[in-house]
């Protein structure tokens, strides 16, 4: 029972909270924006240090999410602030991070929604005319707009149906099809003549494009991959039954957003180097690569086409769900809204947000904030600084203030199941974590080219570490 005398909501079984967790982690951040970055980083050495970072990491700091909403049965600002409210802060920067992301993630989902039609309406031509296409369909004004809202509505129906009947049923019918996508479409583009190249692109470290900003960008990308830094785990982990083995759970997501990952980079570049496209193309590089792989496939290619772009909705909107959940169980734990009432506020203003951050992609491309437009704005704070900072915290606060007994005994459920690797887990989050996070976030921030930028996102940090001991 929590403070309104409601029962706090569960997940309805173990493979449907799986299904969520992983949900929440496949995602934009897999098809999107990992072959988009493998690309812009040079590739196999990106990769190398990206899978370092999942391993050891960002598993431990999953398991220390899924420890700490569990034990505290709380989301993200209530898990913190239960211990004290000096933590408050920490959490109250990922409800921010939510909003952040929330203010870029669904201009992309509609995009995905918009070509779904769009695989049948003769964009399947040549890979110059797909590229030009898109370029001009997220300049546009009005039609990435409508089609973001239409991705926001499915969002907030799926949210406001609360835990186990919305965001739990999405989850297990959705993910099982994304994977089955992405192996026909990596199975379709190993066999291209000239697919090699791209595979060992994907394959083949070259470390001498190795800098900073690679090691930072794999962070950031690790964090976002895997839904962490932010609470979001917090939160579901706060839904979960006491029986549940959370370490094997967080292995087990973990795993299936590495694989997700992957496996889009294999869907991706084999294609990209056969048809002698520049790895390099940036954001648009789904959009344009995934079109021209189906665009030699005669009458099939358009079916197929829409299949892809109907599992990167799925695989999104799995994502926003857990996204606008943690903002929303924020509102609910900690200010006693309802559950509608927090899913439409909070996305009344995801979508002002929204509008700008698409806006700034074409008409108001003129309009920056300390040098970027809205939409990299968003991206940039929340990628570079918010949530490798917040998957430190997490870490520091677990690992120095979270007694290592109740840490234990939640990890196995009260002794009843084993956890080995306790002590490493532990020694890992308590000393090796925060360091590495620290001396990344450090240098890589240090080289970041959009200085006003970072300075802000220092800020606010650090004005809420201050001010919001009352939120
Ligand atoms: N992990 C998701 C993706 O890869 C995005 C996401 C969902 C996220 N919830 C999050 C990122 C929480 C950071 C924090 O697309």
């Amino acid at each position: 029972m929590d403070q309104t005398g409601q029962k706090r909501e569960n997940w309805g079984s173990r493979f449907g909270f799986i299904m969520a967790a992983a949900g929440s982690a496949v995602g934009l951040g897999n098809i999107w924006r990992f072959p988009y970055l493998t690309g812009m980083n040079g590739g196999s050495a990106f990769i190398l240090i990206y899978l370092f970072f999942v391993f050891v990491i960002c598993l431990s700091v999953m398991i220390a999410e899924f420890t700490v909403g569990r034990n505290s049965g709380k989301a993200a600002v209530g898990a913190y602030k239960s211990k004290s409210r000096n933590w408050t802060f920490a959490g109250v920067i990922g409800v921010l991070s939510g909003f952040l992301i929330m203010g870029f993630y669904p201009v992309v989902g509609g995009w995905a929604l918009a070509y779904i039609f769009k695989s049948f309406s003769g964009l399947l031509t040549t890979p110059e005319a797909i590229g030009d296409a898109f370029g001009a369909f997220i300049g546009n004004p009005v039609q990435p707009l409508i089609w973001m809202a239409l991705f926001l509505v499915m969002n907030i129906f799926i949210v406001s149906r609360g835990v186990a009947k919305g965001i739990e049923t999405a989850g297990k019918i959705l993910m099982p099809m994304l994977f089955i996508i992405l192996l026909l479409i990596a199975a379709r583009g190993l066999t291209l003549e000239g697919a090699s190249k791209g595979v060992e692109f994907l394959f083949k470290p070259d470390f001498s494009v190795v800098t900073g900003e690679t090691f930072l960008a794999a962070l950031g990308q690790a964090f976002f991959s895997l839904s962490l830094g932010m609470g979001c785990m917090i939160t579901y982990g706060s839904y979960l039954n006491k029986s549940e083995n959370l370490a094997q759970n967080a292995a087990i997501v973990t795993v299936m957003d590495t694989s997700a990952a992957l496996l889009a980079g294999l869907a991706m570049f084999p294609a990209m180097f056969a048809f002698g496209f520049e790895p390099t193309a940036g954001p648009g590089l789904v959009f344009v690569v995934v079109p021209s792989i189906f665009a030699q496939l005669g009458a099939l290619g358009p079916v197929l086409s829409a299949f892809f772009f109907v599992a990167l909705v799925v695989a999104a909107l799995t994502s926003s769900v857990s996204l606008l959940e943690v903002v929303v169980a924020y509102l609910m734990d900690e200010r006693n809204w309802a559950r509608k009432k927090a899913v439409y506020i909070s996305s009344a203003i995801m979508v002002a947000m929204c509008v700008m951050a698409s806006l700034s992609l074409g008409v108001m491309s003129g309009v920056t904030f300390l040098g970027v437009g809205a939409f990299d704005f968003f991206d940039i704070l929340t990628d570079k600084i918010f949530l490798a900072i917040g998957g430190m915290l997490l870490a520091i606060f677990t690992g120095w203030f979270v007694d290592k007994e109740v840490l234990r005994q939640e990890l196995t459920n009260g002794g009843t199941v084993s956890f080995a690797l306790f002590e490493v887990w532990h020694g890992l989050i308590k000393y090796v974590i925060p360091v590495v996070i620290a001396v990344i976030a450090v240098t890589g921030i240090m080289s970041i080219t959009q200085k006003g930028l970072m300075v802000f996102g220092l800020a606010v940090i650090a004005v809420l570490a201050v001010f919001s001991k009352k939120l």
